[in-house]
């Protein structure tokens, strides 16, 4: 019943010379249509992603809380989607790090992007340190109470549970502990938004993600998709991945 998604996050990368690979990934979004194929390019992009998408459904990478104002260098959720997004990812790691963003400002960007009609995909996850210690499961069970709104409904929301040290480092966890730990999200988003809610809610895996694991990560029970960054630049990457979710 839950659709597979996979995301590409290009982060920081990417100028219009790769909408070419855009062209190729919506290739393969159109020859397998039972996946969702996601593609959150820099916000610089996101307009003339749009003219080549596609099957493919553009996102942003961040959204700030506020409708408009005084936040220079920021974007609305209604700036992204004039843009053309309809998707937005909200407390990635490299934003709750670089940018000292809390549970509660993610939270607060994450009810925006949803009352402004588009998803939010919701990041969660520990550090190395964190694991080590231990404390991975209750980091990221607190993340989920913290981050993903009350209110949130299945068609809006996703969960992307990206570990820190998986994270562009080839390393990834380890079977056991990727279906140990979308369990316990579920759970939690069971014990707050309801049993029904969070059936129907995708939980995604990130970091590290290719060719060549995704499909023993996306065969885990309760994980719905991937969050993909190194892996989404290009669509000689990108398509096996669409391929092994298909
Ligand atoms: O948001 C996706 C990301 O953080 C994973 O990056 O490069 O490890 O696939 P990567």
């Amino acid at each position: 019943m839950r659709r597979t998604l996979i995301a590409g996050n290009w982060k920081m990368n990417g100028s219009r010379a790769a909408l070419a690979e855009l062209a190729g990934m919506a290739n393969a979004a159109a020859e397998h249509p039972g996946v969702d194929v996601v593609v959150c390019p820099p916000a610089t992009l996101i307009a003339a992603s749009c003219d080549v998408r596609g099957d493919v459904i553009i996102g942003a990478q961040d959204c700030h809380a506020a409708a408009a104002g005084p936040y220079t260098g920021c974007l609305s959720a209604a700036m992204l989607i004039e843009a053309g997004a309809t998707l937005s990812i909200v407390g990635h790691s490299e934003r709750r790090t670089g940018q000292h963003e809390t549970d509660a400002e993610v939270r607060a960007k994450a009810i925006a992007v949803m009352a402004a009609g588009m998803t939010a995909i919701v990041c969660v996850g520990e550090t190395e340190a964190q694991r080590d210690a231990g404390d991975a499961m209750p980091v990221v069970a607190a993340q989920v109470a913290g981050s993903v709104p009350d209110e949130a409904t299945a068609d809006r929301l996703v969960v992307a549970y990206e570990p820190l040290w998986a994270i562009g480092t080839g390393r990834v966890p380890s079977i056991a502990d990727v279906t140990e730990m979308h369990a316990m999200i579920r759970t939690r988003l069971a014990a707050k938004l309801g049993a029904e809610t969070a059936a129907a809610v995708r939980i995604l895996y990130g970091g590290s993600m290719n060719a060549g694991n995704a499909a023993a990560l996306l065969a885990v029970a309760d994980v719905d998709g991937g969050l993909v960054g190194g892996a989404s630049l290009t669509a000689d990457a990108f398509v096996p991945i669409i391929r092994a979710a298909a």
